[in-house]
């Protein structure tokens, strides 16, 4: 018996080959990963209400704990990952987000694009591996950049992701050397699609369709 009305998560596509920087190899690479995400969300999910048909959802039952305890892992590794590979595109990001809705709440937020520019290579440099992410706060409309380590420690709830920079090194290694986040962040901002992030910040656009 199908324990699940709704249907699991599939991986989606990405039309990304051929960025500047970030090579063919590593994107196959990290679309794999990404398809692990999905997988073991769906799995997690599935596992989680078998438990709880069977009358064993129980926080004294280790299984349940553990796989409940995962999911902020796996879930936010899924939809982080979409919202990466669906803010970059081969096209090339060089103009920035010009006269937009976006640029103009990005100068409003931070004073002007090149302190966001700056603030936000700040953030995807720091120790340790996890991602950048410029906020939309929808209550304000000010924008903010955030650390999150691993998937799941830094998120804002509430907060609308705008701009997501994966900086996990499986994300720049077989382009660049561990110690060359820098260069690899460089590439990331050449291939911003700063029109999917304006897509997202006006509500036009969300996660993307696969
Ligand atoms: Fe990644």
């Amino acid at each position: 018996m199908a324990l699940l009305t709704q249907s699991p998560y599939k991986a989606k596509t990405f039309d990304i080959y051929g960025l500047e920087g970030i090579s063919d190899q590593t994107l196959e690479v990290h679309l794999g990963l990404y398809a692990g995400y999905v997988k073991n969300t769906n799995l997690l999910t599935e596992q989680l209400i078998d438990m709880a048909h069977r009358g064993a959802a129980s926080a004294a039952n280790p299984a349940y704990a553990e796989i409940t305890r995962r999911l902020g892992f796996e879930y936010n590794g899924m939809v982080l990952h979409e919202l990466y590979f669906g803010n970059m595109t081969k096209d090339g990001g060089r103009e920035g987000p010009g006269a937009s809705d976006l640029g103009r709440a990005l100068g409003d937020s931070f004073g002007d694009l090149e302190t966001w520019r700056q603030d936000f290579t700040a953030v995807g440099g720091l120790r340790g591996v996890g991602w950048a992410v410029t906020y939309l706060d929808l209550a304000t409309g000010r924008l903010s950049n955030h650390w999150i380590s691993l998937h799941q420690d830094g998120n804002v709830a509430g907060f609308k992701p705008v701009i997501v920079m994966d900086v996990w090194e499986h994300a720049f290694l077989l382009d660049y050397k561990p110690a060359e986040r820098s260069k690899y962040i460089e590439s990331f901002m050449v291939n911003l699609d700063w029109n999917a992030a304006e897509g997202r910040f006006s509500g036009k656009a969300e996660r993307p369709v696969g």
